[in-house]
């Protein structure tokens, strides 16, 4: 048996869906423990590629997927995803904890409105609810799957929690004129059409455990995004830590047995804040239509820029990081030279460490490990195929990180991987 926790090491999009799709083979269980549907995982199966925001990439496997606790739960969004897998004749075998959080409607509403007050100083979220959601969470007035079950303790909520969010609205210039009852109904309907997968999700992923089961705990964005260890206030509102895997789904850190970062070979950002490597030139714009760099939640163009193994090595500090999956190595084929961010220049020193402070985060200089270019590695199935200034490439991230590569994914397909 073992349990493993798959991180993304950067500021999300790094590839996991991929990655976890792959190392699904031998899975019982995947398990999603923060975030919502915020996310996009995008997973390429021959010629279909499927998209999914709130489900756990090894469903379409016909893997069990769990929605434990720690997810923020958009209840359509939730709906919509199960109906397009019946449509395509996939049941989805899927938990979903009773005591998520539901992202509501006014979550919605008041993300976009936050962003509008914010204006030029706007986070750049997805618009999801997501940031609304977990303050409710956690200022204890969110309503939890398990009330959508329930219609007096849903309707009691409501009648506390609607006032206050009408008040709030009228703050931000929003109309919300949504009725009690209406919502009451609503949300009791999306209940209904889920409680066939509610369930106290952290006993059964315990039973599992016990029972010697395969667990893959899927981690949603990146550190950097960590509402804690991230680009603060640039960050999602979850913990996005290998830490967040236990609060997250009600499994112990004694069971972790192995957490994977997952890297990609240059950086991307979607949304504002700072991003010390970001490329404003035509290698960005390379690497972003190679890379096919836009958003699969927003359709947003994402910020491209070289490999920060700063930022890298951050995460893999902050996670534990035991091993590393290195993404799209082929989106960098055919560039004459190749740049790794290995420390940054500030004041007069060279810091080795990623600060928290924004104005140092703004202007600092990269320092740059420049290495030579190659032709291709799409076709390499081993590591020994790949040329050797890509051989060079990966080598350096390792030795800097001191954290073996066990994968290199050189194209979207599952066979375009390679092990190590
Ligand atoms: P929120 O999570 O929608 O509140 O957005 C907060 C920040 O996280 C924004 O910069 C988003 O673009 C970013 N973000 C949220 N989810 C993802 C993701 O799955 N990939 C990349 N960026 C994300």
């Amino acid at each position: 048996m073992s349990v493993r926790v798959v991180i993304g090491t950067q500021w999300g999009d790094e590839g996991k869906g991929k990655i976890v799709d792959y190392l699904c083979k031998d899975v019982d269980l995947v398990v999603r423990f923060q975030g919502g549907s915020n996310a996009g995982h995008t997973v390429k199966i021959g010629k279909k590629v499927y998209r999914f925001h709130l489900l756990p990439s090894g469903v379409i496997r016909g893997k069990i997927g769990v929605i434990a606790n720690g997810v923020v739960v958009d209840p359509e969004v939730l709906i919509d995803e199960i109906e397009r897998l019946r449509s395509e004749n996939i049941e989805p075998k899927l938990m979903v904890s009773d005591r998520a959080n539901v992202v509501m409607i006014y979550h919605k509403l008041l993300d976009g409105a936050e962003e509008e007050y914010l204006g030029r100083k706007r986070i750049g979220t997805t618009r999801r609810g997501i940031g609304p959601c977990y303050s409710d969470k956690v200022a204890r007035r969110g309503i939890r799957v398990g009330d959508l079950l329930d219609e007096d303790v849903l309707r009691e909520k409501m009648e506390l929690i609607l006032p206050v969010k009408r008040e709030l609205m009228k703050v931000y210039g929003v109309d919300f004129d949504l009725d009690i009852e209406d919502l009451t109904r609503r949300y009791l309907e999306y209940g209904e059409k889920i409680r066939e997968f509610v369930k106290d999700t952290s006993y059964e992923l315990n039973k599992a455990v016990r029972e010697g089961k395969e667990i893959l705990l899927e981690g949603a964005q990146g550190v950097m995004l960590d509402v804690d260890f991230g680009t603060y206030p640039y960050t999602t509102s979850s913990n996005t830590v290998a830490g967040n895997a236990c609060t997250g789904s009600g499994i112990s850190p004694r069971y972790i047995d192995e957490i994977i970062g997952v890297v990609k070979s240059y950086t991307t950002r979607v949304g504002g804040g700072p991003f010390p490597t970001e490329l404003r030139d035509d290698i960005g714009k390379h690497l972003q239509m190679k890379g096919g760099e836009f958003g699969t939640t927003t359709g947003r163009a994402r910020r491209c820029g070289w490999l920060d193994l700063v930022v890298v090595r951050h995460a893999c500090t902050i996670c534990g990081i035991d091993g590393l999956a290195l993404t799209k190595l082929d989106v960098l084929d055919g560039l004459r030279k190749v740049k790794i961010c290995v420390g940054y220049e500030y004041g007069g020193e060279v810091l080795d460490r990623f600060p928290s402070d924004l104005r140092i985060l703004e202007n600092l200089k990269p320092v740059y490990e420049e290495f030579d270019g190659w032709r291709m590695t799409k076709k390499a199935r081993t590591f020994e195929d790949l040329p050797k200034e890509a051989r060079d490439y990966v080598r350096f991230i390792e030795e800097f990180l001191e954290i073996p590569i066990n994968i290199i994914s050189v194209g979207a397909e599952r066979e375009e991987t390679i092990t190590l």
